[in-house]
C-alpha cells in the first residue's frame, strides 16, 4: 500500500515535528489524546487496524500487541534508543519491522549523566533542599563536602554511542577513564587514553561508575549486590541506561549502609514507581527518566521515527531497523 493511504497511530503526543513528517506523508495520523501512557486496553484497541504504530519505551509491544494491531501493521517505530520494551524476535516471526532512534540522542544523554554525575558527588540537590529550608546560618568549613573529581577515575560500563561521549567528556574533568565492554573502543583510546578492563576491576578501581549498556537478558541485574560490593565505599554510581541493569534492593541497601557513596539515577526497575526506600536516602539524586529530554533533541527523535514509519510504508528499509532479519524472510 502506498505510505500516502497508510493509517498511521502514535502512542502519545509528540513534537509537532515529527508529526508533521507523518501528516505530509502518511494518510490517517491519531494522535492519542491523552499525555500520558494509554492504559493496557486502550492502548490495544487504538492500534487494532493500523498500518504503523509510532510507540513510545513505556508501550509493551509483544505477542499480543502484534495480534492487537493486525496483520496488516508493517512497522513499530519506537520514539527511544533502547528497545528492551519490543519483544523483536517475535516482530521478526511475524514479519514486522521495529526501529529505533540512535544517534539524536548521544549528547542529550551523556550530558544528562554528567549533570546526575556532578549533582550527586557535590550534593547539589540536597544543599538545594537545605538553602530553601532557612536553615543556612552562614558558610562553614564542614558543611556539604562533596568528592572532587580532577584526578580520580571514571570507569564506563558500556562503551556504545552514549558511553563514548560521557568518557570523553571525562578528560575535560581531569578524570581518568576506564571502561568495559566487549569491544575495543579506540576513540576513547586514541582521545582520552582510556584503558579497557574488565568489569570486576573497573567497578573495584573507580571513584564513579557510569553505566551505558542496553537492558538485555544479559545485563539485567548486572549490577547486583556482588558487583555493587566491588566498589570502593565511596564511589558513586550513575545510570541513565535501564533501572533493571541495576539491581535497584540491593543498591538501596548498600546507599543505606555506608558502602557506596551515592548514586544519580534517571532509570528505574519498575517506572513510574520506585523501590522501597529509595527516596530517603539523602546520598541519592533521582530525576524521571528524563535523559533524552531536551526540545532539540526530542524534536529529532520524532522526527526520526516518523522517517522510519515513511520508509517502511513506502517498502524501503528504514535506516533505524533494529531486526533486519526480517528483511530476508
Ligand atoms: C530513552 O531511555 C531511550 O532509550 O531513548
Ligand atoms: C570532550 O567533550 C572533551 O572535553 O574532551
Amino acid at each position: 500500500m502506498p505510505a500516502g493511504r497508510a493509517k498511521v497511530f502514535v502512542t502519545r503526543p509528540i513534537p509537532q515535528a515529527g508529526l508533521k513528517v507523518l501528516q505530509e506523508q502518511c494518510g490517517w495520523v491519531t494522535v492519542s489524546p491523552h499525555d500520558r501512557a494509554l492504559a493496557r486496553q486502550e492502548f490495544l484497541r487504538a492500534i487494532g487496524g493500523q498500518d504503523a504504530v509510532l510507540c513510545m519505551l513505556h508501550d509493551r509491544i509483544d505477542a499480543e500487541a502484534f495480534e492487537a494491531a493486525g496483520e496488516g501493521c508493517k512497522v513499530f517505530a519506537n520514539m527511544a534508543v533502547g528497545y528492551d520494551n519490543v519483544d523483536a524476535a517475535e516482530a521478526t516471526r511475524r514479519g514486522v519491522m521495529v526501529t529505533n532512534t540512535p544517534g539524536v540522542l548521544t549528547d542529550a544523554t551523556a550530558e544528562l549523566a554528567w549533570a546526575l554525575l556532578l549533582a550527586t558527588v557535590r550534593r547539589i540537590v540536597e544543599a538545594d533542599r537545605f538553602f530553601r529550608s532557612g536553615r543556612w546560618a552562614g558558610w562553614g568549613p564542614l558543611q556539604f563536602l562533596g568528592s572532587d573529581l580532577a584526578g580520580q577515575t571514571l570507569g564506563i560500563v558500556g562503551a556504545g554511542r552514549i558511553g563514548t561521549a560521557m568518557g570523553l567528556k571525562g578528560c575535560g574533568f581531569g578524570m581518568q577513564v576506564l571502561y568495559c565492554d566487549m569491544v575495543e573502543n579506540q576513540v576513547l583510546e586514541r582521545e582520552v587514553a582510556a584503558k579497557r578492563v574488565e568489569l570486576e576491576r573497573l567497578l573495584g578501581q573507580s571513584d564513579v561508575v557510569s553505566i551505558h549498556v542496553s537492558l538485555t537478558q544479559e545485563t539485567r541485574h548486572l549490577i547486583d549486590e556482588r558487583m555493587l560490593g566491588l566498589m570502593k565505599p565511596t564511589a558513586y554510581l550513575i545510570n541513565t541506561s535501564r533501572g533493571a541493569v541495576v539491581d535497584e534492593a540491593a543498591l538501596v541497601v548498600a546507599l543505606r549502609e555506608g558502602r557506596l557513596g551515592g548514586a544519580g539515577l534517571d532509570v528505574y526497575e519498575n517506572e513510574p514507581a520506585s523501590v522501597a526506600g529509595l527516596v530517603e536516602l539523602d546520598n541519592v539524586v533521582c530525576v524521571p527518566h528524563i535523559g533524552s529530554a531536551t526540545s532539540q533533541t526530542r524534536g529529532k527523535m520524532a522526527i526520526m521515527a516518523a522517517q522510519n514509519i515513511v520508509a517502511a510504508l513506502a517498502g524501503r528499509r528504514p535506516a533505524n531497523l533494529v531486526n533486519p532479519e526480517v528483511c530476508r524472510r
